[in-house]
């Protein structure tokens, strides 16, 4: 059975980028552009790969790029990482890559390249390429975006056969009227492979060997090249700031579609912002300006309303959050819990049905069922050296404006009077107070406005 290897272009400079962090690492939804590509080679195979079997997968990145390899292998540590000293272009980028994987590919496996720049590809995409090539030694897949920008041209003969990719710095006034344009992503034979790498010559103008060459040293050896066309939306490349930003809006664009096709009820899709590994479960209710940041996970009946930020947290089953709140990494909202305006949680977990309706900082607690927690409670969780648990029972009340002082336990349906500053366990049932005992004077008012008002008119004549 043949096989089908990848190889992922990752050692260019990226000096359009105009950043000290490489290109392929910088981010759409959260994700490196890299790890978009991998993700996207791992789905082919589990979704179409029938016929072929999975080969090996090489990253290349440059010399002093530990940053790109590490997080390559973090992702899976089977990937082949191969380095290119010094950028001399895509061609001698896949030499390379050749190098470390000579001895896993066999004549009659395929091999595709794809650009660590191309975040959007779609495992769809990949499985045509991954059909078409079984047909031809080489194979090119072409797109026709709205702007050429400097993408390479497709020169095709007047039968639409593929002659020569020119870039576009070497093109001339005519072949850069072409639209159909080369995506980057090339797929080969084993064997045509190896033949024709060596042959590509140094483009002596720019000081590279392009891989795009392979289609002219292909036909000079007789080899059959082809020419298909792929979606535009998922082959645009990104070299610059503002392409990473258009990357990013379609990528948010596919996730929202995707997400209420799945059930989920978005008010204002454009204003939600997904991360690459959320999960929103359907008849999830979604209000206008959601950020969502890595690992969340939003249950069936949740509803998340308006201009809430929420990073690392599950959300159980019709939990209701915001609007305006907070949710940072390990928060746990149990079933039927409400989190409210101006509420921010960390590292704590509330149970089912626990409120905290307004105005708190809750961090490294644990909050019993039904416990009501109210407006402006604090856990003071951290002593400018280290974080302290507060485990708050089933049922438990705690007055408005308490401060919790951590580490510190309140039992079950006990109730904490409010502005209370609590530093000492609380037992189940008990009833706890520490605010200063409450003094009224009868008739005392009046004569205090009385000194005021004389205050006020001594102090204007004196001006
Ligand atoms: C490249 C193609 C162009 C195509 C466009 C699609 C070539 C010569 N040009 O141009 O035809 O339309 O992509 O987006 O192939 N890389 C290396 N080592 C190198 C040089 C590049 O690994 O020495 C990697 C880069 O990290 C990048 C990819 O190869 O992931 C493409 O390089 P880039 O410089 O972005 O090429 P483009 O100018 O975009
Ligand atoms: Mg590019």
């Amino acid at each position: 059975m043949s096989k089908i290897h990848f190889i992922v272009l990752a050692a260019g400079n990226g000096t359009r980028m105009k950043s000290v962090l490489p290109k392929v690492m910088h981010t759409v939804a959260g994700l490196p552009l890299i790890g978009h590509v991998l993700k996207s080679s791992r789905d082919y195979f589990k979704k179409y790969s029938t016929q072929e079997a999975e080969g090996r997968t090489c990253v290349v990145v440059g010399s002093d790029d530990s940053l790109i390899s590490d997080f390559i292998i973090s992702q899976d540590s089977n990937i082949i990482v191969a380095i290119q000293e010094r950028q001399k272009g895509t061609a001698d980028a896949v030499k390379s890559a050749l190098q470390e994987m000579n001895s896993h590919i066999k004549p009659q496996d395929s091999i595709m390249v794809l650009f660590g720049d191309t975040p959007l590809i779609r495992p769809e995409t990949i499985s045509q390429v991954a059909d078409a090539i079984k047909n031809t030694e080489i194979l090119v897949a072409g797109m026709v975006p709205p702007d050429v920008k400097s993408y390479g041209r497709l020169v095709c003969d007047t039968s639409g056969a593929l002659e020569c990719i020119v870039e576009d710095k070497h093109a001339t006034v005519d072949q850069k009227k072409i639209t159909f344009c080369n995506s980057g992503i090339m797929a080969f034979k084993g064997g045509g492979l190896k033949n024709c790498l060596p042959n590509i010559e140094l483009q002596k103008e720019s000081g590279e060997y392009y891989l795009t060459d392979a289609v002219i040293v292909a036909k000079k050896a007789g080899l059959s090249v082809q020419a298909l066309r792929v979606p535009f939306e998922d082959t645009e490349g990104i070299n610059t700031r503002l392409e990473l930003s258009i990357a990013e809006a379609r990528y948010q664009k596919m996730r929202r579609k995707q997400t209420m096709l799945l059930g989920v009820t978005m008010v204002s899709p454009e204003t939600v912002f997904f991360y690459h590994d959320t999960i929103v479960e359907k008849d999830v209710f979604l209000e206008p300006n959601v950020f969502f940041g890595s690992k969340v996970r939003v249950k069936s009946g949740a509803t998340i309303k308006a201009y809430s930020h929420i990073e690392g947290s599950l959300i159980e089953n019709n939990a209701v959050i915001g609007p305006f709140a907070r949710l940072r990494p390990g928060t746990i909202v149990g079933e039927c819990a409400k989190v409210g305006n101006f509420v921010e949680i960390k590292n704590s977990t509330l149970s089912k049905g626990a409120k905290v309706s307004h105005l708190s900082y809750v961090g490294d607690a644990s909050i019993g069922e039904k416990a009501n927690i109210g407006a402006g409670t604090i856990t003071c969780n951290y002593d400018g050296f280290l974080k302290h648990r507060t485990t708050i029972g089933v049922g438990a009340f705690i007055g408005s404006n308490t401060c919790l002082i951590a580490p510190v336990t309140i039992g079950d349906n006990a109730i904490i009077g409010a502005s209370s500053t609590i530093s000492k366990d609380v037992d189940d049932d008990a009833l706890a107070l520490s605010r200063v005992p409450q003094k009224n004077f009868e008739k005392k008012a009046p004569q205090i406005r009385a000194i005021k008002k004389q205050k006020k008119s001594a102090m204007k004549v004196g001006k």
